[in-house]
């Protein structure tokens, strides 16, 4: 299938239930993972790429980068037949344009930094632009932390305020909230709990799909509360690299001679599956491709 606008199956799963898994790419064969495992579970999946990935990917240009992932999720999303998006995560406002330009079909605008009114005006503005081109939005309220090994505070962490929330969502018109309920990017053990009690005060009040970040860094439990609460769109990133990168560690550990990279990096392809897999059934999503 051609990229796909993913917003009526993330309306589907938020009015059922269920999630719709977000996972990070970075290289190839994580964005042929990603797709080979929605195709064997029947699911709708969201690829995406970060700022990182891009810089990654471009050697240092984001446009090229963009271009790149770009041209990569078009031909991984036509060899499957399930739905598939492309997704701009955690952007600047040039870095949402650009993707828009060049067909990514789903954007996130990260105000970090700005002022509540700054980051109104900015996902305002996005918003009307991706609707006429027929892209998703995202945008977030609250900070889910990006602490890449650094010392963590977790009493200093924003989180959402319910209020904001809606009258963020009022004021901007975009399609999915990403919220800040106590995860944290980039954690390799399941060892958050999310603040739930705020979930329900801010689904009493919102009624758009939201968005849990850090999802590796949250326990099972939580997350499939969560999901019946309301969080519609789960991103995942660092639990299918460390899966990744475990297989590649193993096939290289084992056999000192091995200098083929398709032989490690298709060990960590096939690993990769596996938790894709699993992380779509989990969700729910699996089977709901239609
Ligand atoms: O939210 C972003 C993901 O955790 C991936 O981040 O590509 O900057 O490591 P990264
Ligand atoms: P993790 O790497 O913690 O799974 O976070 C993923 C994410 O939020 C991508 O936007
Ligand atoms: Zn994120």
């Amino acid at each position: 299938m051609t990229l796909q606008n993913i917003l009526p199956w993330i309306q589907e799963a938020h009015q059922h239930g269920y999630g719709i898994a977000a996972c990070n790419a970075n290289t190839l064969e994580q964005m042929q993972a990603i797709v080979l495992a929605a195709q064997a579970e029947n699911a709708p999946v969201i690829i995406q790429v970060s700022h990182r990935a891009l810089q990654y990917a471009g050697s240092g240009s984001e446009i090229l980068g963009l271009q790149y992932m770009a041209a990569i999720g078009k031909v991984a999303a036509n060899s499957v037949q399930v739905p598939v998006s492309l997704h701009l995560d955690h952007a600047n406002e040039q870095e949402v344009l650009q993707a828009i330009a060049l067909g990514f079909t789903s954007v996130m605008f990260d105000g970090e930094g700005l002022s509540f009114a700054e980051n109104v005006a900015t996902a305002k503005r996005l918003c009307t632009i991706a609707h006429s081109r027929g892209i998703c939005m995202e945008a977030e309220i609250g900070e889910v932390p990006k602490p890449d090994g650094a010392e963590l505070d977790p009493a200093a962490i924003d989180l959402t305020n319910p209020d904001e929330a809606e009258q963020f969502i009022h004021a901007t018109g975009i399609d999915m909230l990403a919220i800040a309920l106590g995860s944290v990017h980039g954690l390799k053990d399941k060892s958050v709990s999310l603040d739930l009690e705020r979930l329900r005060a801010i689904r009493e009040r919102v009624d758009t799909p939201l968005v849990l970040h850090g999802s590796s860094g949250v326990n099972n439990d939580n997350i499939a509360q969560g999901i019946k609460l309301g969080l519609a769109k789960i991103n995942i990133a660092t639990q299918l690299n460390k899966a990744f990168t475990g297989a590649v560690r193993d096939v290289l550990a084992a056999d000192e001679e091995l200098v083929d990279p398709r032989k490690y990096l298709g060990q960590g392809r096939d690993a990769q599956i596996e938790v894709v897999r699993e992380r779509l059934r989990f969700v729910g999503a699996a089977g709901k491709a239609g």
